[in-house]
């Protein structure tokens, strides 16, 4: 049990009785132990040492638990880690411990204390901080190295599969909607991968026309066609050693896919106008927004340059898939506007938070950004909710008085508030009564009735 000891526990109570009986129980798991007689003391503690683990009790002369651990929330991350709250609560208190947990408490405790109930919340408390800071610590690592924003599980997956993915030098085809950070995975791929110092070579399919993405890939000899007076090389073979990366591959033309298929079975080319061959040994990283597989089935990509280019597929999600990484996106935006405009770092409103983080935003994090940038530059040292545009108002919660209900029954209340919930979810999840029902958590068939029965359309207000 010695592990122990690298954990500080501090115990915020003002009964000297609760702090000794905790401390002679958690000593005994060999946890280090510190105390404090009151909310104030124990803030000061906490501003000065590294503590893994507060039990805070909630009742306290001067300032009580609950005051307490909203300063304890607010200072997290900016100083170093939160450390894990666990409330001690009286049977009076026993509504407003749950209510702590709203505010970041991972737990509480009730008096009478029980040894054991102790020791498994303490362990559990410190295991989900270890997690935390786990997760935490890979964020800043992906913010670091990539400059890519996210601590969703998703984007916390997808950044473990790059890093499986980089050193293989295996083919990789990302998918995702445009503005996804395709680009930025690609280069981060790269950028992890053994062939960091050698050539990125990106190549954006949909902007060479087709009669010219022969030679802009594999190079032309002298006088190979018009317009061709020197000799140039190609595109693959400035990435030679390095990786080509195929922006936009959905969109490149039925001869062009043949050209490119050949290089991927056999390493080699020849110039056009060229008759030697060229062999050169490239990591191939292709992206696109479009279907391929639909694209196959349909005839217009090619199967066999499909599965040789898909060998390691990953798939970016849409931003509203995972909108709890928004307000981390929003504000690393902020930061890194305000630098590249000469401001000192402006605040932003939570609500302004809060609303942006219910936008679908169908150009994704690239559209994201540039709202951002947009109201960096348009507001002053704080950026508020009137410096939102008002489209993105929509979705939010229209604020109304009750009273203005009145003259209604409980029954006639309910189902008015019930009617207008799930036509906010069903706008939310776009009328997909699949996703509104499961967040609603009904079956689809029961809210199928419902929409039936309020006469709910997309014409609805
Ligand atoms: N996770 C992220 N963190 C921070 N910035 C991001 C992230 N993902 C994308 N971006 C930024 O969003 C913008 C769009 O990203 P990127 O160009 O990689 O998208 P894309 O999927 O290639 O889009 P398109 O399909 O339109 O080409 C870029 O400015 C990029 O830096
Ligand atoms: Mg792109």
């Amino acid at each position: 049990m010695s592990g122990n000891q690298d954990e500080t526990i501090l115990i915020i109570d003002d009964e000297k009785n609760i702090r000794n009986a905790l401390r002679l129980v958690l000593e005994g798991e060999n946890y280090r132990v510190i105390d404090a007689d009151c909310a104030e003391r124990g803030l000061e503690i906490l501003a000065s040492q590294r503590i893994s683990l507060v039990l805070l009790d909630l009742k306290m002369p001067g300032m009580g638990g609950m005051e307490a651990l909203k300063i304890i929330s607010e200072h997290n991350g900016t100083v170093r880690q939160m450390p894990s709250v666990v409330v001690i609560s009286g049977q009076a208190t026993t509504t407003q411990a749950m209510e702590t947990v709203r505010y970041g408490a991972f737990d509480f405790l009730e008096k009478p204390l029980d040894r054991s109930r102790i020791l498994v919340t303490v362990q559990n408390a410190l295991d989900h901080r270890t997690l935390l800071t786990e997760r935490d610590s890979l964020a800043a690592k992906l913010a670091e190295q990539y400059e890519m924003i996210g601590k969703s599980t998703v984007m916390l997956d997808l950044f473990r599969q790059i890093e499986k993915i980089a050193p293989t030098h295996g083919r990789v085809l990302i998918t995702g909607e445009s503005g996804t950070g395709k680009e930025l995975v690609a280069r981060a791929i790269h950028k992890t991968s053994s062939l960091s110092g050698k050539p990125f070579i990106k190549v954006n399919c949909a902007a060479i026309p087709p009669e010219l993405i022969e030679s802009e890939l594999f190079g032309h000899e002298k006088g190979s066609f018009t317009g061709a007076i020197n000799k140039k090389s190609g595109l693959f073979e400035q990435a030679n050693h390095g990786t080509i990366f195929l922006d936009e591959i959905g969109d490149m033309s039925q001869n062009a896919q043949a050209k490119v298929l050949r290089v991927l079975q056999s390493g080699e080319f020849v110039r056009v106008g060229g008759e030697k061959s060229i062999v050169v040994e490239v990591r191939v990283i292709a992206a696109t927004n479009r279907d391929l597989e639909a694209m196959v089935r349909e005839g217009t990509f090619r199967e066999d340059l499909y599965f040789r280019l898909s060998v390691l597929p990953l798939v970016i999600p849409p931003l509203r898939d995972r909108s709890e990484d928004i307000p981390c996106l929003v504000q690393g935006f902020v930061k890194g506007f305000c630098e590249t405009y000469g401001f000192r770092e402006k605040s932003i409103d939570p609500k302004v938070l809060e609303i942006l983080s219910q936008h679908k935003w169908p150009g994704n994090i690239r559209e994201l950004k540039n709202q951002v940038e947009r109201m960096v530059i348009l507001s002053s040292d704080h950026i508020g909710v009137k410096d939102l545009p008002t489209n993105y108002m929509e979705t939010h919660l229209p604020e109304f008085e009750l009273k203005a209900f009145s003259h209604l029954s409980l029954k006639q209340f309910r189902n008015e508030m019930e009617k207008e919930f799930i036509l906010m979810k069903l706008k939310q999840y776009d009328w997909n009564i699949t996703k509104a029902a499961e967040s609603l958590q009904v079956e689809r068939t029961n809210l199928h009735k419902k929409v039936k029965s309020y006469n709910l359309s997309r014409d609805t207000e």
